[in-house]
């Protein structure tokens, strides 16, 4: 046991998280930041442990020092310090996650209601093996849901392989006590579209076929595939982006009102919505960037797309003739990330001149705004509009206030709620889109990096 760290921490423990995969990229970057800010700012209950899980032979100071070094974590280590310890396990190793039960019996003994979140930042593979020793060394138990297990995306590379991971684990733990991540769900632009919709008179009485003409999903990237060509090379951009974050930013708009802001009622209309999706494939592309099978780790002939225009149909009255675009790529001209409904004309537009179609913006980078565009006078002349933008941008007025996507989820599994969490349901019919892109295989094209997507204001 790690009594070294145990002497630090000194005081019982109401919260412990675990994170696995802890010294891997997605923990440097996004979770210890995340749980850094919730700590620092008091958003958790009181004594909240950290237990930081890695195969590597460290300390817990070695572990600060690797995390110091790595450069890739910004925060203060000094904060993560009093709260972390670091813990010797292997997944596959029953035996090694010994050290973790005796911690955790010295962390919770005589304490009641202790909520434990095992957050798993590992590939998927490691889902099953995780879990059956977490069971099998008492750290987990079926029904207690107050120790609940987050697995990262992706859940699965393949329909087949996420079913089978999912029966596994519905048949193991109860459906309550499993999180699956997908981050974009923590995006405040991103949960901002349920207010957006249907709060606001103004836009839930436009949401139709009557005024809206097309509606744009745009995630564009500069980078490329960076250092995760073998990561990249098996799943590519329909795994990676469209299967989770974007099918499930499209049910967000196009879902009905839901019966309650309940996760189980959102989670209702979502499926209800992405089972209505029709995709397109005349109107669709794939692509691959001009060198991407020359990037570390990726097959010479890989067909993996890096790059993904996909037009959308959804079969119902509300939307018959939208047509839903999602657009995402690697190497691309710039780094934006944005919604755009565009409406159509209005009855009296003929009656001026330089009138622009009125649109609605919801952008999520790089700034975190929501802006309406709409015609009016400007400078006195006879019958001439001009472009308006109502904007309202987050990151600009409060940039402390706009929470990162992680630290919403680990408030969200804090608290034992699940909005934030997309339900296998969702992913399950995600799936069948995926399948269906799958079978009617797009156009396919090799682009040149920089390809200029054109963006919301060309
Ligand atoms: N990085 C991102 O931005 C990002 C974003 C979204 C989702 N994800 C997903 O999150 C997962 C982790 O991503 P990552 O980028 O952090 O990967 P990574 O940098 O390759 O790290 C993998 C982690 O898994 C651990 N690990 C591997 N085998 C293990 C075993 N047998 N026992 C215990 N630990 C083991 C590694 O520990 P060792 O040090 O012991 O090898 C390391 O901490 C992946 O599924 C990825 O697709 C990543």
């Amino acid at each position: 046991m790690n009594l070294e760290a145990m002497r630090f921490i000194k005081k019982m423990s109401k919260l412990i998280i675990t994170l696995f995969g802890a010294t891997g990229d997605l923990t440097l970057r996004k979770l210890l930041p995340a749980l850094e800010n919730i700590i620092k700012n008091e958003k958790h209950p009181e004594n909240v442990t950290i237990l930081a899980i890695g195969r590597r032979k460290f300390t817990s100071e070695d572990y600060l020092n690797f995390v110091v070094e790595s450069k890739l974590f910004k925060g203060d280590i000094n904060l993560l310090r009093k709260h972390l310890i670091y813990v010797e396990v292997d997944a596959y190793q029953s035996a090694t996650y010994e050290n973790l039960h005796l911690l955790y019996k010295g962390l919770t003994k005589n304490i009641a209601d202790v909520r434990t979140i095992f957050y798993l930042a590992v590939s998927p593979e490691l889902f099953m093996p995780i879990t059956e020793n977490l069971k099998a060394n008492k750290l987990i138990k079926k029904g207690d849901l107050n120790t609940i297990i987050a697995f990262e995306k992706p859940f699965g590379h393949t329909f087949e392989d996420a079913l089978y991971i999912n029966e596994y684990l519905e048949k193991e733990l109860h459906r309550n006590q499993i999180y699956r991540v997908d981050h974009y769900l923590g995006k405040e632009m991103i949960q901002n579209i349920i207010d957006l919709r249907f709060s606001n008179t103004l836009v839930s009485a436009l949401w139709s076929n009557k005024y809206i003409s097309e509606v744009k999903v745009i995630v564009s990237e500069k980078d490329g595939i960076l250092n995760r060509g073998a990561y990249y090379d098996e799943v590519g951009v329909l795994n990676d982006m469209v299967q989770s974050h974007l099918l499930q930013v499209l049910a967000l708009l196009i879902m009905d009102i839901p019966k309650s802001l309940s996760s189980k009622d959102i989670s209702k209309a979502k499926i209800k919505a992405l089972k209505k999706v029709k995709y397109d494939a005349s109107n669709s592309l794939l692509g691959q960037y001009d060198g991407y099978r020359q990037e570390k780790g990726v097959s010479e002939d890989s067909l993996i797309s890096t790059l993904a225009f996909l037009t959308f149909a959804v079969e119902d009255k509300r939307f018959a003739g939208v047509p839903f675009y999602l657009f995402t790529g690697k190497k691309l001209a710039k780094k934006e990330a944005y919604i755009e409904v565009i409406l159509k004309d209005a009855p009296g537009s003929h009656l001026f001149k330089n009138t622009s179609a009125n649109r609605l913006i919801i952008e999520l980078a790089p700034e975190s705004r929501i802006s309406l565009e709409i015609n009016g006078r400007t400078d006195g002349n006879n019958n001439e509009v001009s472009k308006l933008v109502l904007d309202h941008c987050f990151t600009c007025l409060f940039p402390s206030a706009v929470k990162e996507a992680y630290e919403a989820l680990f408030i969200e599994m804090i608290n034992g709620h699940r909005t934030l969490f997309p339900s296998w349901e969702e992913i399950s019919v995600s799936w069948d889109i995926i399948c269906q892109i799958r079978d009617e295989k797009p156009r396919y094209i090799i682009y040149e990096p920089g390809f200029n997507l054109g963006g919301k204001n060309e």
